[in-house]
């Protein structure tokens, strides 16, 4: 059986004789999971190979005389302290969990194969710009196209956007049901200004879902574009909503596998780079805590679908926590935050809380008022 050995110097067992509580405490564990031990330097070692953390805790909680009590919190307190495990069947692993993904010279199996192959030969500037004052901290009344055309190359650090899904929701001034061919041409056009203006180590996420009833793979035909365009792939997130696309109807073809129709409860964020798949800043400049970061870089979010969608008289709304995430998993404090599709503002009025400048475009004035009106509740200092 192998361990992880945590070493606990003898300034943290003031007060507690070792050898008298040995052999009792390792009595309470299956000797396979942890025990106690003492090494040839007298130093106290613990020696763990998997744990149930929660059953742990309330062992500690129990009514156990002193020093007992301290050296069982001592335990917890190490054993929860290990950031680095898997957890199978509710069990910690701190040994080997990632024995199976051990590749020998990873780096130069990774040069041969060419990692990111399809981005390798991009043309971008790797000159970034300022973004113009009239730009900045700005909700923007127009085509996506033809403003984000008055920009410089180079001057956006982030884009977090949802595009029209072409569903034909009802929107106050877009028309979102046209011919295919025509709504990726419509969207292309404005992605290609998207990615101009991005600084190089500048990151783009979209929401995108799916028009599953036309058979429409949208998120796999936008990912594809950024491909073509030399974008580097970082990530699909799934948002997961835990809520049906269809409820009850629509089953396809009932009980037969002539034609059954899928249901999903989600959506997906695709995260694309320009340039570099690092995007350096100050420590000071970062704001995402320890735990917000373990929890985030797993790739599934479970988060509601926004509820005040008809208090904000907008018909296809993401939650604020959807761009919270995004913005303190890919951005820093006082980067340019940009949405081409801001609708009621959601974007921007997280940027604005979160310390960053911002950029909302939408071709609906309602909603570029509605958008201003959230955006302005925050009075912070930028
Ligand atoms: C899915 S909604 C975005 C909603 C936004 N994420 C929010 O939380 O409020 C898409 C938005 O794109 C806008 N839109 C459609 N075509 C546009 C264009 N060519 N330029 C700018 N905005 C456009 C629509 O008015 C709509 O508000």
């Amino acid at each position: 059986m192998e361990y992880k050995t945590i070493y606990i110097s003898p300034n943290e067992l003031v007060g507690i004789n070792i050898e008298k509580q040995l052999e009792d405490v390792n009595s309470m564990f299956d000797r396979d999971n942890l025990f106690l031990s003492v090494g040839d330097n007298g130093v106290l070692e613990l020696n763990v190979n998997q744990v149930d953390v929660r059953s742990l805790a309330k062992q500690c909680d129990n009514e156990w005389n002193e020093p007992k009590k301290s050296l069982l919190q001592l335990i917890y307190n190490k054993i929860d302290g290990i950031k680095s495990y898997t957890i199978t069947n509710g069990k910690r692993q701190f040994v080997d969990y990632n024995a199976e993904r051990k590749v020998v010279n990873r780096k130069t199996k990774e040069n041969d194969r060419s990692k990111y192959y399809y981005a390798q030969d991009n043309a971008f500037s790797k000159i970034n710009n300022l973004l113009p004052n009239d730009f900045t901290n700005r909700i923007i009344c127009g085509d996506s196209r033809e403003v984000l055309h008055r920009l410089p190359d180079n001057c956006v650090d982030i884009i977090v956007t949802s595009p029209p899904y072409n569903f034909g929701l009802d929107y106050s001034n877009h028309n979102d049901s046209t011919f295919w061919m025509d709504y990726y041409n419509t969207l292309y056009g404005i992605f290609d200004e998207c990615i101009r203006v991005l600084k190089y180590g500048g990151r783009i996420v979209i929401n995108i879902q799916p028009l599953y009833s036309d058979y429409i793979p949208t998120h796999h035909i936008v990912s594809n574009y950024f491909l073509q365009k030399k974008m580097i792939w970082k990530s699909e997130i799934i948002w997961e909503k835990n809520n049906y696309n269809c409820k009850y109807c629509s089953w396809g073809s009932w009980k037969s596998p002539a034609s059954p129709y899928m249901k999903y409860t989600w959506e997906y964020l695709e995260v694309f780079c320009k340039g570099d798949l690092k995007k350096l800043g100050d420590q000071d400049r970062i704001d995402i805590s320890g735990e917000e970061f373990k929890s985030w870089v797993v790739a599934k979010w479970n988060i509601a679908p926004e509820r005040k969608m008809k208090e904000y008289g907008h018909p296809a709304m993401f939650p604020e926590a959807l761009v919270e995430r995004a913005l303190k998993l890919f951005s820093y404090t006082g980067d340019v935050v940009l949405d081409p599709f801001n609708g009621a503002g959601t974007t921007t009025y997280v940027a604005k809380k979160l310390r960053r400048r911002y950029l909302g475009i939408d071709i609906s004035e309602e909603y570029c008022r509605t958008a201003q009106k959230r955006t302005n509740i925050h009075e912070l200092p930028l």
